[in-house]
């Protein structure tokens, strides 16, 4: 018994920390590679619970038990609440559980104000996802400015690309303390392809035929939305573009899982409920989004996550963005920087449904964002940092 205490305390302790969909998404793999080294790790997990529904959609497939909930989301919140929910709780979560290092992901809100908490402790912080920059910090907002804030903050920095590691070169960060992983959304794609075989497949058209959706012959465009700085104007020309386009093309189906976002869901419903061929429905679990997603012949989305995934399943993406700190798939051509002007939406949805030619130009398999082993990659590392 007391060997074994002496054990635990021998491991170092590492506070894993995520709260909205795509954090949870894309930490999965990474905790599932530090439970396979539990000789060395003794991981805990917090969930800020910024996200609510859409987090614990994840948490149960993935079979995911955090040890803290800090249970924020409230309808409509805005940004100070946020921030400042998760800032005070991660205090106590950390005098608590008085880790050896943080790991937070990316640039959410709970991003950011974790590693905030964690500086004013002294604790080291790793950053999943790092060294993504689009140089505007109104662009994703308030995205870039959370990213470059972390980085400043973070002692060990985990780039995607070779692109993300310059970036962070270019800010002074030490050579050595980062390395390129690919993204550990690959890895999370990798695990759930393989279990979309036949018997599923048929599984999965249940589910989404529940919410409302009933996959038919047609061609597919999938539809994401939910960036802040699109909101107002920027849907309702996203909306509208796609009225037009439904209209123009009754044999095309428009599905929209439409996030939960009051600011998204409000002009969503409004503009386009009530189109025979625009199916509104509920954000879909992980798994049958992934099947969706395979299933489409082109995507229109303004997710980070999204332009990760759908190069590897060889589909267009039609990003509704002015930028993108993800420029990897753009110089590939599989993803498409439109902005929210309505006319550049429509025209550029036109092209790849009326001409094959140009359709299939930049429709193939690539994985700019790594082949599957960032977290294997993230996990070695720390363990030769940490020894
Ligand atoms: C957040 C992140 C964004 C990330 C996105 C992924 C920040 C500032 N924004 O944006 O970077 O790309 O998540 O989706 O961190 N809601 C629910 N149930 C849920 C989730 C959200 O009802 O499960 C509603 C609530 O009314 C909530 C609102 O959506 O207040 C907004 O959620 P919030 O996390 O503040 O912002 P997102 O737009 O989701
Ligand atoms: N996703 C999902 N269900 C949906 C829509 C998206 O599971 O209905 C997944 C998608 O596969 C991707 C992630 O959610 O991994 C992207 O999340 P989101 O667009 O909310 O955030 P972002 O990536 O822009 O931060």
């Amino acid at each position: 018994m007391i060997m074994g205490e002496i054990m635990v305390n021998l491991k170092r302790k590492i506070l894993i920390v995520f709260g909205t969909r795509p954090e949870a998404i894309k930490m999965t793999p990474l905790i599932k590679e530090f439970e396979k080294c539990s000789d060395f790790f003794q991981i805990k997990i917090c969930v800020t619970a910024q996200h609510r529904e859409m987090l614990d959609q994840v948490l149960e497939f993935f079979d995911i038990k955090p040890d803290y909930d800090l249970n924020i989301m409230r309808a409509g919140q805005d940004l100070y609440d946020v921030t400042a929910k998760i800032l005070l709780g991660m205090r106590d979560v950390i005098n608590d559980c008085q880790p050896d290092i943080i790991l937070v992901h990316g640039d959410t809100a709970t991003t950011v104000a974790t590693a905030q908490a964690s500086l004013y402790k002294k604790i080291p912080v790793a950053h999943i996802e790092a060294g993504l920059r689009t140089g505007n910090i109104y662009s994703p907002w308030p995205e870039e400015a959370n990213r470059r804030l972390t980085t400043q903050i973070s002692k060990y920095h985990f780039a995607p690309t070779q692109i993300n590691r310059e970036n962070l070169l270019n800010e002074n960060i030490a050579e050595e303390n980062i390395i390129v992983t690919g993204n550990t959304v690959i890895d999370t794609l990798f695990l759930v392809l393989e279990k979309i075989d036949n018997n599923l497949s048929a599984q999965l058209f249940k589910k989404i035929q529940k919410l409302g959706y009933g996959l038919s012959d047609n061609k597919l465009v999938l539809i994401t939305g939910h960036r802040r700085e699109n909101f107002g104007e920027g849907f309702l020309n996203i909306c509208s573009a796609l009225k037009d386009l439904a209209y123009r093309y009754p044999s095309v189906d428009f599905v929209y899982p439409v996030h939960l976002n009051p600011n998204v869901q409000k002009p969503v419903k409004k503009i386009l409920t009530g189109i025979n061929n625009v199916y509104l429905i509920n954000p879909l679990d992980y798994l049958p989004f992934i099947y969706l997603l395979n299933k489409s012949y082109l995507i229109l989305t303004d997710s980070g996550g999204v332009q990760e995934e759908a190069p590897s399943l060889g589909k267009p993406v039609i990003v509704m963005r002015d930028t993108t700190e993800r420029p990897e798939a753009v110089e590939a051509g599989t993803v498409i920087l439109v902005g929210t002007d309505k006319q550049k939406i429509v025209e550029n949805v036109t092209k790849l449904l009326e001409n094959e030619l140009e359709y299939k130009k930049i429709s193939y398999a690539h994985n700019p964002y790594g082949n599957g082993t960032a977290s294997k990659k993230i996990v070695d590392f720390l363990r030769e940092k940490l020894k």
